[in-house]
């Protein structure tokens, strides 16, 4: 279902000073611009990371920004997986038009170099897939991905939000450098898991790389801790879990615990994420408990653990 298609986004300006990226890859520069300061957002950061591809980041990370939106929380979401970018997609977001070019850098604060967010469930979204064809893919560079990156968070004509959560790629690489090691503002990582020794593997060392930084590791979110069966709706177990010698909860704290859902599964291809349709109530708690605990630690209550 197609709820939206987008233009190109603002670039067009030959006054404004910007870097695009071409579609076949070369960077363009033109001249300056003399549009006037507009200040970005300074909310804090929450980063949705993992070691591994496929824990779910994207669904956590989508379900959080609903969930804390739902607790009286203005909230920004920011696909920050440019090579993958699934944020629009879940939430029922479509863009089909192809892009000629992506603008990579833009003098900071000019109000002519602000990127589109758009509105959805009553959280704002910024993504690279807003600037490119549902199909397209963006062969940048580590250093030019970076540069995309700080443009979708800083750049972004964001209005008044307290958090925005970042959605990461998989790994330690490029952009998750760039977003633990922002020292000008608050970052406070949220890892993302599933219970087998593997994924804990990969996580373990991501821990490892966060300790280099000045983000915050707000703790864990254990997904597809089980599974409820589609007929009859027991809950099995859909990973073997891993030895506690190798699991991450001996260094970090627990915040949920969210159970593998078919129907949410089906439903997050559908772009309808479980804090929209409300269809698996175990999911929603598990999202409700997980954006209030991520909340209450920002602010510096204690809540908990598990
Ligand atoms: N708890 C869950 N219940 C059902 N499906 C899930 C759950 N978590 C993730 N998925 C599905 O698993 C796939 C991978 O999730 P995704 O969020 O894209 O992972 P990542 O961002 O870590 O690569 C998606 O199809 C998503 O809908
Ligand atoms: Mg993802």
């Amino acid at each position: 279902m197609i709820d939206r298609r987008w233009d190109p986004a603002p670039d067009s300006d030959e006054s404004s000073r910007v870097w695009r990226q071409s579609a076949v890859g070369t960077l363009i520069s033109v001249s300056d611009a003399q549009a006037a300061q507009v200040p970005s957002s300074s909310a804090p950061i929450i980063a949705v990371a993992s070691g591994k591809g496929g824990v779910g980041k994207t669904t956590i990370a989508v379900n959080l920004a609903l969930a804390l939106h739902a607790q009286g929380h203005r909230v920004g979401l920011v696909d920050a997986d440019i090579y993958g970018p699934d944020v629009p997609r879940m939430l029922g977001l479509r863009r089909k038009q192809e892009a000629a070019s992506v603008t990579l850098f833009a003098a900071s604060g000019l109000a002519r170099s602000r990127l589109e967010v758009v509105d959805r469930h009553g959280i704002q979204i910024s993504s690279a897939a807003f600037l490119l064809g549902e199909d397209q893919g963006l062969g940048v560079q580590a250093g030019l991905a970076q540069l995309l990156v700080r443009r979708l968070i800083f750049d972004a004509a964001w209005t008044e939000v307290d958090y925005l959560v970042v959605d990461l790629p998989p790994g330690t690489a490029d952009i998750q450098q760039f977003v633990f090691g922002m020292g000008t503002r608050d970052v406070f990582v949220l890892v993302v898991v599933t219970p087998q020794a593997i994924a804990h593997q990969d996580v373990r060392r991501l821990i490892a790389d966060l300790g280099r930084h000045q983000a915050v590791t707000l703790g864990g979110v254990e997904n597809m801790c089980s599974q409820i069966c589609p007929s009859c709706g027991q809950t099995t177990e859909l990973f073997p879990a891993a030895a506690p010698q190798e699991s991450i909860w001996s260094s970090v704290p627990k915040l949920a615990s969210v159970p593998y859902s078919y129907v949410a599964a089906r439903d997050a291809d559908l772009g309808k994420p479980t804090m929209v349709t409300g269809a698996v109530p175990e999911q929603v708690a598990a999202y409700s408990a997980l954006a209030f605990a991520v909340h209450r630690r920002i602010v510096g209550d204690e809540v908990p653990d598990g």
